[in-house]
């Protein structure tokens, strides 16, 4: 029973001691240098350089600035309506892409046909579930005009920043496999879900050239890589 009573007294004291620390406060530390580096580390450096932002020794790269080897993410056109006209005309699909492995239908079938459905035919399960969420000028799919006559470049942008109830695939698809899935999506358009492996020849009206040869295909695929060696 004593002892009780002593506890009810003494905890007062010890929150007050453990509030004494303060949300910063490490306490005492033994040998600080082994956990603040004294030597110049790119992004922390304790309470030394204060014309940085945060402490860093780096400064912030300049607005617009490209990491080396990701000049094709760089994205100029503004998430905007006037951004999203403008994609129509200024962006378009590089020419000679490739996709000799059909990696367009199958990131399509990954990360698009849960909502748009397999054949492109806005039936996939998520909008089978919630068809509120379906576009409503083309609710039944890429067949329909709306879709034959939207430009390479706004489908593009879409894929970018995303379109109202859909989100942006900027993160899970490489600008060279959003071309890709565009290209199958235009092959969905035209009613065809096999994808047979064609070159993509033309640029804004995109057409999958039926008469290309295997060796066509691979020699593209070598260009390609060549080209994005040079980026
Ligand atoms: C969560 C469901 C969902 C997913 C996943 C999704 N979309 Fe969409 N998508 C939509 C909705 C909803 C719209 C209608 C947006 C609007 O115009 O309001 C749309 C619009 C579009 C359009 C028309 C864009 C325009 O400019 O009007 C295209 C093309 C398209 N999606 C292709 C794709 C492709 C390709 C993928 C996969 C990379 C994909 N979508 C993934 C829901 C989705």
């Amino acid at each position: 029973m004593k002892n009780i009573k002593k506890l009810l007294y003494l905890s007062p004291i010890a929150l007050l001691m453990v509030g004494c620390a303060g949300g910063n406060n490490p306490g005492i530390e033994y040998a600080p240098d082994m956990y603040d580096s004294k030597g110049y580390e790119p992004y922390n450096q304790l309470d030394s350089n204060t014309l940085n932002e945060y402490g860093a020794n780096v400064r912030r790269p300049v607005d617009g600035t490209v990491a080396l080897g990701k000049a094709d993410y760089a994205y100029a056109l503004p998430n905007t309506g006037e951004g999203y006209e403008r994609s129509a005309t200024e962006v378009s699909m590089p020419a000679g892409l490739a996709d000799a492995e059909c990696e367009g239908k199958r990131l399509y079938i990954m990360y698009c046909s849960p909502c748009h459905g397999v054949e492109g035919k806005n039936d996939g399960n998520i909008f089978k579930r919630a068809s509120y969420l379906k576009p409503g000028a083309w609710g039944d799919g890429y067949q329909n005009d709306y879709i034959k006559n939207l430009a390479d470049g706004q489908i593009y942008h879409t894929l970018v920043y995303g379109k109202n109830n859909m989100g942006s695939h900027a993160s899970v698809l490489t600008p060279t496999q959003r071309w890709q899935v565009i290209a199958y999506v235009r092959q969905l358009s035209n009613g065809n879900v096999d994808c047979d492996g064609s070159v993509v020849v033309s640029t804004d009206s995109v057409s999958m050239a039926s008469d290309v040869t295997a060796e066509d295909v691979q020699s593209e695929v070598s260009d390609s890589t060549k080209n994005e060696e040079v980026h």
